[in-house]
Parts: C-alpha cells; structure tokens; sequence
C-alpha cells in the first residue's frame, strides 16, 4: 500500500504535460498542447492535454484522465504501478504503509546502487566513441560501417569500452564508485587481486528497462575469432533479470501500442536497424526464446505479436514449443520468415521503410497455418508421420483460451490437412480435457477464492421502509405453481404483469442516469458561481413574500437537496457531491484537481470526461468552426436551475412510480403500510409539481 500522503505528494509533483512528453510528441496550442493520439494511428492530432487543468483528452478515442490514468491506459500499468513510476521520475520517495523487511531493503538499495553505476558506465562507454581517439577509430567507425547513422547511435546510447586492460575501471573508482558495485555488474572482474575491464575491446548496447533505466550491458566484440563469445552480457543481478527484460522495448512501446503489433527479433542489432529504418514496433528476446515474464511485459501493450526470423533459420522447428507458450497467453502469433541468407537487420538496410513494411505484411503468416505448412513439408507422405503432426498441431491449438479462434483453426487445419473438421474436434476435445484434468490436478492445492455475496443496496433513502418488488418476488413464487390455488395463481400472474408494465425500469433509470451526471457537472464546472435565484421569505407579520436572492451554485443544489431528501443514485455521484459539500467550506480545497486525481479511478474519470469536455478543450468545435459558440455560463442562473429542477422533477417522477409499484403488488388488507406509500407518494407529486412551476417560470 502506498500512503495517502506520498499519492497527494506525487500528484501534486507530477505534471501532465512533462509526463505525457516522455511518450508523444506535443505541439503548443493556445494554453493547451496538441498530440498525435497514442490511442489511434492518425494523421491529424486529436490528443490534447491541459496544464491548467491537469488532465488530457483523446478526441478520437474518446479517453481522458490525469497523469496516472495516462501512464495506466497507455503503459497498461495498474494504479500502483502508475504511482511508482512518477514517484521514480521525480526522485518521490515512497514510503510503504507496511514495513518492509531489512531484505527487502537491502535489496533496494543494491539496485539503486547498481543503477547508479550503470549509468556512469553508459555515459563513459558512449563518451568514448566521441572523445577518445582509438573510441572513435575503432568503436565509433565499427558502427558507421554496420550502417547505424549518429543519431541512432546516440538514441541507444551505443558505446565503446577501450581495447586497455582497466581504463573503465580506474575511471569509475576514481569518480569514488565502490569496486564491490563494479563487479556485482559485471563491469569489472578481478584475478589474483588486479582488476580489468570486462569489455574492453568490445561495443557496446546499454539494455534499458521500460522506463529507460540502464538495466545492464551486451559488449559485442569486434574479432570474428569464432573461439570468442560474439557476444559477453550482464550477469544476473537485483536490478539485471533477463527472464523479465525485452532489449529495444523502452524505444518501441509507444509504437506497439500505436500499431497494436509487435514485432520479436532476435538481437540487438536487428531492432537497432529497423528502428533506423523506421520501423519502431520491434523488440528482441536477445538470442533465446521468450520467457513468461517477457510475454507478459508484451502483452501489456498488445495482443499481437509477429516473429522474424533469419531465412536460414533452422532453429525454427525447435522455437515452436516456445510459440506454443504464447498461444496460452492469448496473444495471436504470426511469424515472417526472410529470403534466404538476410535477417531483419540486413533487410532493413537494403530497403526503405515502406518496402520493409510491405514484405512484413504481405508475408507475415498466422502461426497455426505456418507450423501446419512446415509440418506438413517434413511429414511428406508418410501416414504416422502426419498423423503425430496432426496432434501436435491440435495441442497447439487447445492452448488457446478463446474457443471461437479454435474453431476458426480447426476449419482451416481441415483444409490444410484435407481431414475432416469432425476428427480434428474430437482430438481437440481430447486434449482439452487432458488439459482440464492437469488444471484441477493443480487446483487441489489452491485454496479456493472466498466468495463474493452481491447486495443490493436500496436506491435511494425513500424506498429503505419498504422493499421492492422488483427486487425480491412475492413469496408465493417460490412455492412450486402446482401448489397453488386458481385465487392465488391469478393473483402472481397479475403480480408479474403488473411489475413488468408499471416499472419501465431501465429508461427511467437510464435517464435519470444523465440528469444526475448534469447536476454534477453543473457542480464542477460552476460551482462556485454566483446566481441569481427565487426564495419566499416569511416577514415580521407572518407573510410570505417572494424575494430574488444570490447565491454560489453550490449553496442552491445543497439547499434543493436538502429541503427535500435527496440523494443520488448513482453512488460515484453522490460521493462526489458530499466531497464537494465537504470541502467547498474549506480554503485548502481545490475542486478540481481533489476530482481530477481522485484515488477512487470511478470520481476521477467523471471528473476529467466533464472537465474536458468544455469550450476550452473541446477545439474540434472551435478548430472546426472557429464560432463562438454562445456559452452556458453567460446564462447561468437558467441553465443551473435548468438543470438542477428537471433533475428534481425526473427524481421524483421516478419515486412516485417506484411507490405506485409497491403499492400494486400490496395486499389490499394492509391498509396501514398502504397509508404511509400515499402520504410520501403525495409529498413527492408535491415538490413535483413546484418543480414544474419554476421549470416554466425560467423557461418562459
Ligand atoms: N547473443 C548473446 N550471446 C552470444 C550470441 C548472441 O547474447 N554469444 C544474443 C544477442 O542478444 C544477440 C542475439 O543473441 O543480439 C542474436 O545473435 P546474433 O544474430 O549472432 O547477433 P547480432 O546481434 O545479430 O549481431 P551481428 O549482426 O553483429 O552478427
Ligand atoms: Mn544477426
């Protein structure tokens, strides 16, 4: 749990438009920014975000929210998560209401440490092939001749680690880096008491973490001595944990997202030419196949993925079980293969974006129908082989959890295969029940969830004496029909009728629904203006006299409210409304931002979609129209006592025919209960009509 104080801390810290800058690129507009929606691939920017207000809008989308629920919708991280992040950007230290463990502290500072040397390293290896001599002979010459252009160097902050025994070293321990650290990261190894350099002589790629934190280093040497490692990376540390980490990802999220693809390749250098041709959606697993950890991190950004692989791979066939993993997860898997002998980093240098893009596309086949292709091949027309084939491609589809994909893949493996769809369902069947076996296997030794018992809350104060209809059915229902009397049956059947006709339920909940989002947003957006309204004063000689009388907005909704005990129904509403009642008394409070970044994600979503959705923001209308569009706040006193009275009105229309219902289904000879329905459906015809005769006086 992360206290309330740090929450209010990291709010008041974090600002939208600096925040939202790491992930677009936004252009001044007014007092407010423009962006390309990361939401949506579009030419024209949709997206704005408002420093005044704290919030952003995606018009194309639809979405909005504040700084946290940006980095939630379009990092996909939970709240928490959010938190941490912007806490981290703005150096917030997070106190954790639960105490940590002395382990866990220590491991947070290992990591914090090992980052902090890290980034020395990153910045004296890339320093290196600017400034040093043999760095720029030899480390910054290696990459121009691979074709990697200087900007592209410097965004993945390429490096080079000089060809002398220790010359990092003595300059990190010189800086009063401790050799302990040094070596955890294995930058530096020691033999017999002297110190080197692990990767001198090699270039190198820093390995950032999503929030583009130098996580640790793959060093590739420059000699084709097939005896040396091509390749020397990280060890596993606290903060270097290969299994969870996807090389390129910190540069090509936003693309993912945008594209709702990502590409997998498979080393440093293939993500590093693709993005210099353009081309940002791409991540490499580094080598090996990917982990759960690294599907998951994927996943956080799209559904999607599409695997590249070299011409000549041969490890093809054996990357299939490790494709078969992220078919579980649900992802849709397809798979690009390139002419024999290029990979995606030569491809990508002998072809322009546009032509890297359509091979992809044109080639990129669906992973069931690629292993059923390759299968196939091998099988050739030896009967137990296909036949083994079959099973496994049928595993594979088994994996995945929607059933409506697995039927589309078994039509098109019966067409590849030329089997009936009728066999491939049966060992579909098969497999799935083995698979459901092994589940519950496993489920034994997980404790079950406790179960969660919905109730259901009256909808308002007024209907609390009585319970309703709708909700609970007589008892008589459930007593089996057959036991009951012709009397008896006539009178449910009339019941059930009658609930069904009387309470058109939805629409005026529905509509109700809309007139309270009004109220609030009246509240919001006008709150603490000042209008002009209708009272009746009682004078000295006990007349009562009409007076005109101004008051904030606030003041009129609470005094309408009160007079007549209402509440909302819609539960997110009426928290805002006490908050705000609450806090309009108090100087500290500031209304909207105590919405716009509520804690309560339900409060702070209302809250951005009806502050964006004014004059100020909403620029489609102004851009479009470039029209002054006549304001409701230059007519206030009407529009505020518009709204607040239909609202009142609809309310107790709703009342009325919530009792008219209770009523109903009530017996005749509970004449007393039935008594008290009619006092409080008169009270309520009552304040409706009073609502109506000031709604005509402030139309007219
Ligand atoms: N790899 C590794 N250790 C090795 C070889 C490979 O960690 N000894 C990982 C690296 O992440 C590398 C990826 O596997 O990027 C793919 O290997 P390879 O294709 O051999 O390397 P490239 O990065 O493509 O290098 P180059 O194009 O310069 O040959
Ligand atoms: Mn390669």
């Amino acid at each position: 749990m992360i206290p309330k104080e740090t929450i209010d801390e990291i709010f008041q810290t974090a600002r939208v438009e600096e925040v939202l800058a790491d992930f677009m690129q936004m252009k001044k507009s007014g007092s407010n920014y423009k962006a390309k929606s990361p939401f949506v691939d579009e030419k024209t920017p949709s997206f704005m975000i408002s420093p005044a207000k704290q919030i952003w809008k995606c018009f194309s989308s639809g979405k909005g929210g504040n700084v946290v629920t940006f980095l939630m919708e379009a990092e996909h991280m939970s709240y928490p998560e959010a938190l941490r992040w912007l806490a981290d950007k703005y150096n917030i230290e997070v106190k954790e209401d639960k105490k940590r463990t002395p382990e866990e502290i220590q491991s947070q500072s290992i990591r914090e440490n090992l980052a902090v040397v890290n980034e020395f390293a990153k910045n004296h290896f890339s320093r290196n092939l600017t400034e040093n001599e043999q760095g720029k002979a030899i480390g910054l010459s290696y990459f121009l001749e691979r074709g990697f252009r200087e900007d592209i160097i410097k965004k993945f902050d390429l490096g080079y680690c000089l060809d002398e025994s220790k010359g990092f070293t003595d300059a990190a321990l010189a800086k009063g880096y401790k050799l302990d650290y040094l070596e955890k990261a294995g930058l530096t190894k020691s033999k017999d008491g002297r110190q080197f350099d692990f990767y001198r002589g090699r270039v190198i790629f820093p390995i950032h973490s999503i929030a583009g934190k130098v996580l640790g280093f793959g060093g590739r040497t420059l000699k084709s001595d097939k005896k040396i490692a091509k390749y020397y990376n990280s060890p596993e540390t606290e903060l270097y944990n290969k299994s969870k980490i996807l090389y390129g990802l910190y540069y090509a999220k936003s693309s993912i997202i945008k594209y709702d693809t990502c590409y997998l390749v498979e080393g440093y250098t293939d993500v590093i030419s693709m993005h210099q041709s353009g081309v940002e959606n791409v991540v490499a697993s580094s080598g090996t196949s990917l982990t759960e950890g690294q599907i998951n991190l994927i996943k956080r950004y799209s559904d999607n993925i599409t695997i590249l692989f070299d011409g000549d791979a041969a490890g093809i066939k054996a990357s299939f079980r490790g494709i078969d993993m992220i078919l579980s997860h649900g992802m849709n898997v397809k798979v690009v293969l390139f002419p024999d002998g290029e990979d995606p980093d030569s491809y990508a240098k002998g072809h322009s974006t546009e032509e890297v893009k359509a091979y992809i596309e044109e080639s990129a086949k669906d992973f069931i129908v690629f292993k059923s292709d390759i299968l196939l091949k091998d099988a050739g027309n030896d009967p137990i082989k296909k036949a083994g084939l079959i099973g496994d491609i049928v595993n594979s589809i088994s994996l995945i959890p929607d059933s409506i994909k697995q039927q589309v893949y078994i039509q098109e493996c019966s067409n590849i295969f030329d089997i009936s769809e009728q066999v491939l369902l049966t060992e579909l069947a098969k497999s799935k029940q083995l698979k459901l076996e092994k589940e519950q296997k496993q489920a034994r030794y997980n404790k079950p969830k406790d179960q969660v018992r919905a109730t259901i809350k009256p909808t308002s104060r007024f209907s609390k004496p009585q319970a309703q209809p709708q909700d609970e059915p007589p008892p008589e229902a459930l007593i089996p029909l057959e036991y009951l009397t012709d009397a008896e049956r006539a009178k449910l059947e009339e019941y059930n009728n009658r609930v069904k006709i009387d309470v058109p339920k939805p629409v005026v909940l529905d509509h109700l629904y809309h007139q309270e989002l009004d109220v609030i947003r009246i509240l919001l957006n006008y709150g603490t203006y000042v209008v002009k309204t209708e009272t009746i004063e009682v004078n000295e000689k006990g007349k009562e006299i009409e007076k005109i009388v101004e008051v904030s907005v606030i003041e009129l909704i609470i005094h309408e409210f009160e007079k007549d005990e209402i509440t909302f129904d819609n539960e997110v509403f009426q928290s805002m409304y006490d908050e705000y009642k609450k806090g309009c008394n108090d100087d500290t409070f500031h209304l909207e931002s105590h919405f716009t970044q509520h804690q309560d994600l339900d409060i702070s979503k209302v809250a951005v979609d009806i502050l964006a959705d004014t004059k100020e923001l909403s620029y489609k209308l102004w851009e479009k129209f470039n029209v002054n569009i006549p304001s409701e706040v230059d007519q206030l006193d009407k529009a505020a006592i518009d709204v607040i009275y239909s609202y009142k009105s609809s309310k107790m229309k709703s009342e009325v025919e919530k009792i008219q219902a209770q009523m109903a289904a009530m017996d005749t000879d509970n004449f007393d209960d039935i008594l008290v329905l009619m006092a409080q459906q008169q009270r309520f015809e009552k304040v409706k009509l009073a609502m109506a005769v000031k709604l005509g006086r402030t139309i007219i």
